[in-house]
């Protein structure tokens, strides 16, 4: 299956790099808290990053008492990054898609996926390589690009909006029609995929996983009144979070 590495062109790369160097963005907001809130107590626990980019994360595992980190990363740039600014002895970068980590030598406590999973065509195919590789009982927490988000076939405008641009509501289409969509961000062709909130369940409790918590952040009260433009947030979440557990039950 197709595995596209985007975050390596170079244009995409200084947009990318650009939009998370910002003080206020999405990530930071909401994506970052909530990934936080999620996280399992890390104490003495050796864990997996799939798509770990620029390593901020495998660095925090470190501070959360994790005795070892290895992140991987399809991209070198990224992984050029991680090296340089998020080094440590107890961390292991390693330059593999995820859909290759078969290879890997387990098990892991925890494995976590922050925003890459949508860049993967063969979802069921790494859900069941992350159970292989985990401890029994083991936590395996992600986030994506919500499914009201990849479902964009780029058809049609994505929002309605009133008078002044002020988005009124989603226009929810395709969403049942799974797979490959081709957007522009920073650059044209970036490739994502796709799937419904039964597909993402499903499959993995098809893989044998039990899911203990799903999240999808919306503004508070506090964040809004900073930036209002984040009311979009109730009508279409930015994030979906899966927080699951391996077990030998099914
Ligand atoms: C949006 S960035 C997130 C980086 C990091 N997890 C974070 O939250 O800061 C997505 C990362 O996933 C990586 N990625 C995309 N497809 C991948 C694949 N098939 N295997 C491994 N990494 C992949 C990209 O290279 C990029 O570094």
């Amino acid at each position: 299956m197709a595995k596209q590495n985007i975050f390596d062109n170079d244009t995409f790369f200084e947009g990318y790099q650009a939009l998370r160097e910002k003080e206020v963005n999405a990530n930071n907001l909401f994506e970052l808290p909530t990934l936080n809130a999620l996280m399992p107590d890390l104490t003495g626990k050796r864990i997996l990053d799939l798509g770990c980019g620029s390593g901020e994360r495998c660095a925090d595992y470190l501070k959360r008492g994790a005795v070892s980190v290895v992140g991987i990363d399809i991209s070198e740039k990224m992984l050029e990054v991680a090296k340089r600014e998020n080094a440590d002895p107890a961390i292991t970068y390693l330059h593999m898609a995820m859909e290759d980590i078969a290879s890997l030598e387990g098990p892991f406590d925890v494995a976590i996926s922050s925003l890459a999973l949508h860049y993967v065509e063969d979802f069921a195919g790494v859900i069941e390589k992350v159970h292989d590789l985990l401890s029994e009982g083991g936590i395996f927490l992600f986030s994506q690009e919500h499914p009201f988000s990849t479902c964009y076939t780029g058809k049609g405008e994505r929002w309605t909006r009133d008078e002044n641009g002020k988005k009124i509501h989603l226009n929810l289409a395709d969403y049942c029609i799974e797979g490959k969509r081709e957007t522009t961000w920073f650059v044209d062709g970036v490739q994502r995929y796709h799937r419904t909130f039964s597909t993402t369940v499903n499959t993995l409790a098809k893989a044998g996983f039990q899911i203990l918590q799903m999240e999808e952040p919306y503004a508070s009260p506090e964040i809004l009144e900073k930036y209002p433009e984040y009311y979009d947030l109730f009508h279409k979440p930015d994030f979906l979070f899966v927080k699951a557990k391996k077990t030998s039950l099914y």
